[in-house]
């Protein structure tokens, strides 16, 4: 090892998936294929700062303060990396963390903090030994140690489009890690905008893990994953020909069928809120009276992403503003669009 001590920084973004990730088998190997747009303004900002050392010792603040139950996470994490990155166990990791949105705007945060951890991580290895990435080999395998941290994490490390998990829309797509389709993206995607409706701001009421065990009884897991395949398909090819309608469409289904899926698990969650719903109705009605594409996409949780072109920006904020902010928590909602993808911090 030529370097004793080794500083890195990354600033790695969330996504909102398109087609779903729900259900998968062993770590985080998917049943089925999803895809996600990256957002822009929504990420975390790791600080990394390795020092070898005798025996592994591990110190994480989240904004500025020691965070026990995120280090508990990390730290198992790192564990579990030692088959890949076998110099992790002689470190002193000193890790700073802080997020661009408010930990409590009910986002999640796993995509972010464990992509820039993956980035941070490869960016040590490739310095301790002395061995620089080709470029595309570095964010293969970034994708590859985010998947080990967080399934969805995989898809934050490409500019605008990812898509993870094996699927015929392309040769190079695995269930190891995702590829970035970013420049097959249609103009009529390139300025996608992510007007994010935070309807309740506290802590996920049912882990992402929990949800993906509860798919290994649900009675329509099958059709489930055969239907994920397809709309796949169906997306990758309104996002290249650029119909935003036919898009639309799916992006709405498929955010339904993740919330149907919940409420016929057993045991099974209502992860909506009334308010959720009042939204939708709103967002549906406002998309018919005034002609314009506006679509929306929710995750495991009550929060709705607004999904438009930047071109129709202006009376959509207005819409917002006037009929959608009142249904948020403290009227707060966050304006991001397509990314990207991570930066390196100097
Ligand atoms: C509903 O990636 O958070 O956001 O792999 O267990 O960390 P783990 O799960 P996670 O699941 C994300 C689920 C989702 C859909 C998606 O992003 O595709």
């Amino acid at each position: 090892m030529n370097s004793k001590h080794i500083n890195v920084a990354w600033k790695s973004p969330s996504n909102i998936a398109i087609v779903k990730y729900w259900g998968k088998k062993s770590v985080q190997v998917p049943c089925n294929p999803s895809i996600s747009f990256t957002l822009d303004k929504s990420f975390t900002e790791m600080h990394v700062s390795f020092t070898q050392a005798e025996k592994f010792q591990l110190e994480f603040y989240f904004e500025d303060k020691p965070n026990k139950s995120f280090a508990r996470r990390i730290e198992k994490h790192l564990f579990e990396l030692d088959k890949y990155m076998p110099w992790i166990k002689s470190g002193h990791f000193l890790i700073h963390s802080k997020n661009s949105f408010p930990h409590s705007a009910g986002i999640a945060s796993s995509a972010s903090s464990m992509s820039a951890l993956a980035l941070c991580l490869c960016d040590l290895e490739s310095q301790i030994n002395s061995s620089p990435f080709e470029a595309n080999d570095f964010f293969n395998r970034a994708s590859f140690i985010s998947r080990l941290g967080s399934g969805s994490a995989c898809r934050s490390i490409f500019p605008k489009l990812a898509l993870w998990g094996k699927s015929n829309i392309h040769t190079l797509s695995s269930d190891l890690y995702a590829i970035g389709l970013g420049n097959e993206l249609n103009s009529a995607f390139q300025k996608v905008n992510d007007s994010i409706l935070i309807i309740n701001s506290t802590e996920k009421s049912v882990s992402s893990s929990l949800g993906h065990e509860l798919m290994q009884t649900n009675p329509y897991a099958t059709s489930r994953y055969q239907v994920a395949k397809e709309n796949c398909l169906k997306v990758y090819n309104a996002l290249v020909t650029g119909d935003f309608e036919k898009f639309g469409n799916t992006l709405e289904e498929e955010a339904l069928q993740l919330h149907a899926l919940m409420m016929c698990s057993s045991p099974s969650f209502i992860l909506m809120q009334p308010n959720s719903l009042i939204a939708i109705d709103k967002i549906r009605k406002f998309r018919k009276d005034q002609g314009l594409p506006v679509y929306f996409t929710l995750d495991a949780g009550p929060n709705i992403h607004l999904i438009y072109p930047g071109e129709i920006r202006e009376p959509v904020k207005a819409f917002i503003e006037s009929e959608l902010a009142p249904l948020c928590d403290g009227n707060y909602w966050i304006d991001d669009q397509i990314g990207e993808g991570p930066k390196k911090i100097n």
